[in-house]
């Protein structure tokens, strides 16, 4: 019997086929990632980790052929381990590590074991603002760790930049335990030199070490394709990432961190020097279980490609291709947060530039095969519920090979939108953008599909 979830799978095929995904945070893998993630792994259990003995030294045909020692608590690992010790590797080639969990199911898995690894309830934790920028789960009052932990956040400038005057007022008066760094909505390049830094003189002042971390879930491909420095070449202790944003994997999360790589059996001193095994074992035991190695191995395959030159190709046609979607955006009058962009995202400012909320614009792209999220802007005060922006960018296109001449398009397109909605038009004019979007969707074939 045929289960209707097939189906349904199906639909969403065309849907992904034939509209535009501009969600920022979304992309399409390649058909070797998915060969992965559906693959017989899924039926492993292998609680622990395989041996970390030579990792950023062997080449991948040594991993591949020797039977590691490891410290898992079932047996039959010799196939996971190999693939679970390749994905470290890789995962530390790209992003100048000295170690790397790849078994976070999630971001914000990722991010609760990096707070739960370093701190104490109740130790302070300094990241950027909801409404600036970060992400939920850097301090959200409804999320877990706000309630385990306590967030100060701190803000951007008129320019859309991080205003780095409150982020070292606030490092020297709050006596944080994490300095984080970090974002799902910001538009600039952070001066992670600066905000080093500024670490420094607070450890001092407070006569303790603090965490310096980098949530790269939004840049990490970027990273990966060398458009976009890298926080751990300025001094940061730790970068998580989400794996299927700019990075094209699977979902799922990583965390990336310098320091000594040993055994994570023994229990060790509470040191930065020591933040990859306690970070090891804040993942497993402490707060996952039995790893995804179906979703590991698809890790290591979208990290092989991350390592391959075409990959610096994706990533710089990522950024070119959001700017000159923000500067013909603005050509055409929308007022952009920021005043344009340093990477792969553009956040609209929906009621200065047509005075609707961007609810009301989000459905109304929707119609016209265009997906985006509606987002609040760092000004906004009716918050999440009620957000004046639309966030969108370009990974998922660029994937699909769109260049500028398709920027070009596409703005003229939201454009077109933003006038009927502006006119309180019709439905029937949503649909016939929806032809043409379609018509160019259909020339750029999605990978997999
Ligand atoms: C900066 C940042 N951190 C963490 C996350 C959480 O990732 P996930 O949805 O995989 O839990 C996101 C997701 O959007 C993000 O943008």
């Amino acid at each position: 019997m045929k289960d209707v979830v097939f189906d349904l799978i199906e639909s969403e095929k065309t849907r992904q086929k034939e509209g535009l995904e501009l969600i920022p945070s979304e992309n399409y893998v390649s058909s070797n990632v998915l060969k992965a993630m559906g693959s017989i792994l899924t039926n492993k259990y292998s609680e622990g980790y395989p041996s970390f003995e030579g990792i950023n030294e062997w080449d991948e045909a040594k991993i591949a052929e020797k039977v590691l020692p490891n410290y898992r608590y079932y047996g039959g690992q010799k196939n996971v381990d190999r693939i679970e010790r390749l994905a470290i590797d890789r995962a530390c080639r790209l992003f100048h590590a000295d170690h790397a969990n790849v078994q976070p199911h999630s971001g914000a898995q990722a991010n609760t074991a990096v707070y739960f690894a370093w701190c104490e309830p109740g130790d302070t934790i300094l990241g950027m603002s909801l409404p600036a920028g970060g992400h939920l789960t850097h301090g959200a009052p409804v999320t877990l760790s706000a309630h385990v932990y306590n967030f100060v956040g701190y803000g951007v400038n008129s320019d859309g930049d991080i205003d780095y005057d409150d982020l070292e007022e606030k490092a020297l008066k709050e006596d944080p335990k994490i300095i984080l760094v970090g974002y799902s909505a910001f538009m600039k390049v952070p001066d992670f030199k600066r905000v080093s830094e500024i670490r420094d003189k607070a450890a001092k002042k407070f006569g303790h070490e603090i965490l310096l971390m980098a949530d790269m879930a939004h840049v990490a491909g970027l990273i990966a394709g060398g458009v976009h420095p890298n926080p751990l070449d300025f001094g940061f202790d730790v970068m998580t990432t989400t794996t299927h944003k700019t990075l094209r994997g699977p979902r799922g999360g990583l965390i990336m961190s310098k320091g000594k790589v040993a055994s994570p059996l023994k229990k060790p001193v509470h040191t930065l020097e020591n933040i990859p095994i306690l970070i090891d074992r804040a993942v497993f035991p402490g707060t996952q279980g039995g790893p995804l190695e179906h979703i590991i191995a698809a890790k290591a395959v979208a990290f092989g490609e991350a390592l391959q030159p075409s990959f610096k190709d994706y990533a710089k046609q990522i950024v070119k291709n959001a700017k000159v979607l923000a500067e013909e955006l603005q050509a055409l009058g929308f007022v952009l947060q920021g005043g344009g962009t340093e990477n792969h995202l553009v956040l609209v400012d929906c009621v200065s530039s047509f005075g609707f909320d961007g609810k009301v614009y989000e459905k109304a792209l929707d119609k016209a095969g265009l997906t985006l999220n509606a987002n609040a802007l760092a000004t906004d005060k009716g918050g999440a519920f009620i957000p004046s922006g639309v966030r969108l960018g370009t990974p998922a296109i660029t994937t699909r090979g769109f260049k500028e001449p398709e920027m070009v398009k596409l703005a003229g397109w939201m454009k077109q939108v933003a006038d009927i909605c502006k006119n309180g038009g019709s439905d029937e004019e949503l649909a016939k953008i929806r032809e043409e979007v379609e018509e160019l969707a259909l020339k750029f074939p999605v990978p997999g599909i």
